[in-house]
């Protein structure tokens, strides 16, 4: 594994898009995100009944579409009849649920960087999840831009790193576990994401002093913000993107 890697990422990274201004995880929340100058986005990737990747954060439809029951149970043929723009506002009703494949052609159209969370999703395997992304991954990112892997179920991560020795691969934590080092280094990692409220200075000096990017989510205040770049932290993953100052 080649820990000379590292990421060329932005400082400041849209969460599920632009989502404090458009429908989460969307076509329209890229193009937001776009207009408003941010060029890396963080989205989350879900499975559908029939093996399509979509964008969607949770396992249901419930929360972001009109449609209610798992995303097991639907198809990429009943994504046409799914409205996933209405639930945020009207301005953006009959926004459909992307396929992963059409959301990276748009990212490569606008020149954006991608963070990839790989869902883990009830119902669902790991192996599966690998499985199916892994090829999709391999013949439709096209963009010059990078595009970094990120998952809380590191066992996704240990079988994408077996299927594929290059791809730049982040673990998510909540609270960083105090294996951490040896996780990223069996991983093969590039970078650690954690929750901005779990970050300690000596963890954040430590995990720069070993050579890793180190990401923050989900940081929607300025000043706090402000304490993370002090830091130390390379990128934030914020709701907000376009109200934080740069690093
Ligand atoms: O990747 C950072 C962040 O998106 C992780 O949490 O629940 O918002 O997907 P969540
Ligand atoms: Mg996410």
């Amino acid at each position: 594994i080649d820990m000379g890697k590292t990421i060329q990422a932005s400082a400041i990274i849209g969460h599920r898009g632009l989502s404090a201004l458009s429908p989460e995880n969307t076509l329209a929340a890229i193009k937001v995100a776009h207009l408003h100058k941010i060029d890396w986005i963080e989205v989350d990737a879900s499975i559908l009944g029939d093996g399509t990747i979509v964008l969607c954060h949770d396992d249901t439809l419930n929360r972001c579409s009109d449609r209610q029951g798992s995303l097991l149970s639907i198809n990429q043929q009943d994504l046409l009849t799914i409205d996933a723009g209405s639930w945020f506002s009207d301005t953006f009703k009959g926004e459909p649920i992307p396929t992963l494949i059409e959301a990276f052609v748009l990212l490569s159209e606008l020149n954006i960087g991608l963070n990839l969370e790989l869902k883990a999703q009830q119902g669902v395997t790991p192996h599966t999840t690998v499985n199916l992304i892994y090829p999709l991954i391999k013949n439709h990112w096209k963009s010059n831009k990078p595009l970094l892997i990120s998952s809380f179920d590191h066992e996704i991560l240990r079988l994408y790193r077996q299927r594929d020795p290059q791809q730049l691969l982040g673990p998510l934590y909540e609270i960083i576990e105090e294996n951490w080092h040896t996780t990223m280094q069996e991983l093969g990692a590039v970078s650690l994401h954690c929750d901005w409220q779990h970050l300690t200075l000596p963890l954040a000096i430590a995990i720069k002093t070993a050579g890793y990017q180190l990401f923050i989510y989900t940081c929607n205040d300025p000043d706090i913000a402000k304490k993370l770049w002090h830091m130390g932290v390379d990128s934030i993953i914020s709701d907000v993107p376009h109200l934080l100052s740069p690093r």
